[in-house]
């Protein structure tokens, strides 16, 4: 999420989580027992389905909720549609997707709203909960905390393939695969264990988030480039060019934040700062304690975890990638 900085931000004593610290959901308690999640989220198409690409923009959405440790329970629909240029079956293919979706998260769709909009736009206002002491933010991670990820990376560059006719098949519904699966289960391991930070990682991609919670921990972080798992069709595009904007923004925005190994290539360097569309967890969790998240997620079947850092003490925010 995006933090507008010129604007006013609300404060209350029972607002535990708000704009300020730009996590992925505000959190508001109603009693000392439970506090409300909420968080809205929407996305253009990253696939030509219309029905896929509600099911991966209603999983995008929910993923703000588990990036909290939440449960989600409600949500709405928020749909930008050009009611000109295109069917209006298309609009229900992608709200029966997203549908569909919330149905397998056991989230309950109760209501919505649609603008004529030139540019197609799908997402979800989620609605979740949560006991107040179990939040978890992307500010508390600690030194010597074991970084870790649940989906591969790539999707970003996938995605620019797509709308440039440039991805196989085969590829396409691999991307899909991931993007669409929900971080139910990862929330679900999270919660079990006990874990100190945890964002995921949309549009700042892999390194644009790790700096966020590395910085809002006040810590450095160490990433294994080897360990990065990514889908492999992601590094032949990106070799012949295939990068979103956002990705090149990504890199940008991190000079003289991230020091990359010179034996990094640079098509792997795109793919850490790609920007994501419902990627996975990043999870800051105590060396301890890895052993146990690791158990929880395979109890859970949850592929593609890869262990990728380490949270380190020194300049804020500071990532070295080797
Ligand atoms: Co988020
Ligand atoms: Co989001
Ligand atoms: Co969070």
């Amino acid at each position: 999420m995006q933090v507008l900085h010129q604007l006013p931000v609300s404060e209350h004593k029972d607002l535990i989580v708000g704009p300020k610290s730009g996590d992925d959901a505000g959190v508001y308690r109603l009693s000392p027992d439970i506090a409300l999640v909420q968080t809205v989220d929407f996305i253009t198409p990253v696939v030509d389905d219309p029905y896929l690409y509600g099911r991966i923009a209603a999983a995008n959405s929910l993923s703000d909720i588990y990036a909290m440790g939440a449960v989600p329970l409600t949500a709405q629909n928020i749909a930008g549609f050009p009611t000109g240029k295109l069917e209006i079956s298309v609009l229900s293919e992608i709200l029966r997707g997203g549908m569909d979706k919330a149905k397998e998260a056991g989230v309950v769709i109760v209501g919505g709203h649609t603008i004529d909009d030139e540019e197609l736009k799908y997402g979800l206002s989620v609605t979740g909960t949560i006991h107040p002491d179990k939040v978890i933010t992307n500010r508390g991670a600690i030194v010597g905390d074991k970084i870790v990820l649940s989906k591969p990376l790539g999707m970003g560059i996938i995605s620019t393939a797509i709308k440039a006719n440039m991805a196989k098949e085969e590829t396409i519904e691999k991307a899909a695969g991931v993007m669409e699966r929900l971080n139910r289960e990862v929330a679900e391991a999270m919660n079990e264990v006990g874990v100190n930070a945890c964002t995921d990682v949309t549009g700042f991609g892999l390194l644009g988030h790790l700096y966020e919670m590395a910085y809002a921990s006040e810590l450095s972080a160490v990433v294994y480039a080897d360990k990065v798992d990514y889908l492999n069709e992601a590094i032949e595009l990106a070799a012949e060019g295939m990068i979103p904007a956002g990705s090149h923004a990504n890199r940008n925005f991190l000079v003289g934040k991230v020091e990359i190994s010179p034996s990094i290539s640079r098509n792997l360097e795109m793919i850490l700062y790609d920007a994501q569309t419902s990627g996975g967890l990043l999870i800051s969790v105590a060396g301890n304690k890895l052993d146990e998240l690791l158990k929880a997620l395979e109890l859970r079947t949850v592929g593609n975890i890869q262990v990728i850092g380490e949270m380190v003490r020194g300049e804020r925010g500071m990532i070295e990638v080797i």
